[in-house]
């Protein structure tokens, strides 16, 4: 029996999401993810001081503002002749902000979004917000692990207010931070703030050592079967990120499915929109020429997210790609965390492509982002500059890359008589949950449910498991259609 499977919207992601699936003897066989919310930045910019993009870019999201910052400031820092003059404290401060986000999202992403799929808080706390509504059954860890769990829940609320306080003691404020500017940083660093962001930054590690990677380890143990779903297209993406004096945290790369790695060259990048609302001319554009045209009335468009592809082929993007990217460069301390975590099951790096695969790298990652931060923190030198002057020129072109927590992100732009001519976004969410591209592939997201074996339509835990571990910035719900695709009934996910 072929049925329809919508949620619209899925619940605790960020943003605008809905998944529908065709389901045929129980199994996924077609799936299609739609943003259905149209944001408008790169119009909204055209015209301003370029500068201005350095702050209306953060509003584009209230969770990962950062990475926001910090593409269009290495974006101006090109188009403004600056990038080989950023200062070392500057890149190590900005590199400070960015992964006080990291360790807040990731944080996050674990405790207030995914584990209440995997989690029975109901049992705990009672019936209550926001633990109801929720899909029935399926919530496998018991008795006093389950109570941990639901105390981590809480626990990890305070921890990500020291993510945010450490945020601020560099970057001003949070969310929308006003310490990453173009030329380098606002704040100067001065032993009183490193001291006041070490205290945090140290609690919050020991809460990543401690109860983060072996909460992701017990909820593992409890659903190993999730090693098994949700594989995708397995082709991985990364532009790299944290540049700071030693060099790249995480490493730039294409891995194909068979693990080889191909150098990551950002010309190789288009954008399709045969299945977005926007117009058909604007399709398989290079950002840096890329347009942003909105057309409502194309009868294949399903998603106002455009397709990236990289070489015309679809990749994922995320703490997976990283972690993968760095594992098969040959970082030491990235092979050795990947290795341990994955030791637990006996598994080997393949497995990291799965639903829980992709939490593992989160977790892991959230470890190695941390860590590396006590070492940029005491490389700061208090008595040497953080900025360099910077000037508007008359004409010019940028381009800023570099990693959000959930994935690669890129701000391209063209300046025209000291105003902004052209600005492009691709966001990390537009490339895995992006649409059909023009040769019509699945997106990320898409493959990743297609196969999916669905056990009760009227609980599709499977779906929302599989879309969350990529922790989309987006919003959602799930509608059941028949095989006519008449709506069979509206689900509503916690
Ligand atoms: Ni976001």
């Amino acid at each position: 029996m072929v049925t329809k499977v919508k949620i619209d919207p899925i619940t605790r992601i960020e943003g605008h999401l809905a998944i529908e699936a065709v389901i045929d003897d129980g199994v996924v066989k077609e799936a299609k993810s739609a943003g259905t919310l149209f944001r408008g930045f790169e119009i909204i910019l055209q015209g301003r001081d370029p500068r201005d993009a350095n702050r209306l870019t953060q509003r584009i999201c209230g969770v990962c503002p950062t990475a926001h910052a910090t593409a269009s400031a290495l974006c101006l820092d090109d188009a403004f002749g600056l990038t080989d003059k950023i200062p070392d404290n500057a890149k190590l401060i900005r590199a400070l902000i960015l992964g006080s986000n990291f360790l807040q999202s990731h944080v996050l992403h674990f405790y207030h979004l995914a584990a209440l799929d995997y989690v029975d808080a109901v049992s705990v706390v009672g019936d209550v917000a926001p633990f109801v509504p929720r899909y029935q059954g399926d919530y496998r860890v018991t008795g006093q692990q389950n109570a941990e769990l639901v105390n981590h829940y809480l626990m990890a609320l305070d921890i990500r207010r020291k993510c945010q306080e450490m945020l601020a003691i560099f970057g001003g404020k949070m969310p929308h931070n006003v310490g990453t500017v173009p030329g380098g940083v606002t704040e100067k660093p001065t032993e009183d703030k490193i001291t006041n962001f070490l205290w945090r930054l140290n609690e919050i590690r020991d809460f990543v050592d401690n109860v983060y990677i072996p909460d992701v380890i017990a909820v593992a143990k409890a659903y190993s079967d999730y090693f098994e779903i949700g594989k995708g297209c397995q082709r991985l993406l990364a532009y790299g990120g944290f540049d700071v004096p030693t060099g790249l945290l995480f490493k730039a790369g294409v891995v194909s499915p068979d693990l080889q790695l191909e150098p990551f060259t950002k010309e190789n990048i288009t954008e399709d929109v045969k299945h977005s609302w926007y117009a058909d001319s604007s399709s398989g554009k290079n950002p840096a020429q890329g347009q942003t045209k909105p057309d409502l009335k194309k009868k294949e468009a399903y998603s106002f997210l455009k397709s990236p592809r990289y070489k015309g082929q679809v990749c994922e993007l995320g703490p997976l790609a990283r972690m993968v990217s760095n594992y098969v460069q040959g970082d030491a301390i990235t092979k050795q965390l990947v290795d341990s975590v994955l030791g637990e099951f006996n598994a080997g790096v393949d497995a990291l492509y799965s639903v829980l695969g992709r939490h593992a790298a989160r977790a892991v990652e959230a470890k190695l982002v941390g860590d590396a931060m006590v070492d940029w923190l005491t490389s700061l030198k208090p008595d040497e500059p953080a900025i360099v002057e910077s000037h508007i020129p008359d004409a010019g072109e940028g381009t800023g890359l570099t990693e959000a927590p959930r994935g690669a992100v890129g701000h391209w732009m063209t300046i025209k008589d000291k105003k902004i001519e052209r600005y492009q976004v691709i966001t990390p969410t537009a490339w895995n949950a992006s649409p059909k591209d023009d040769k019509g592939q699945p997106g990320a997201v898409e493959q990743a449910i297609i196969g999916t074996k669905v056990k009760d339509k009227d609980n599709p835990f499977e779906l929302v498991r599989i879309v969350r571990a990529f922790d989309p910035c987006l919003a959602c719900s799930v509608h059941l259609l028949d095989a006519k695709a008449n709506v069979l009934g509206v689900f509503r996910v916690v």
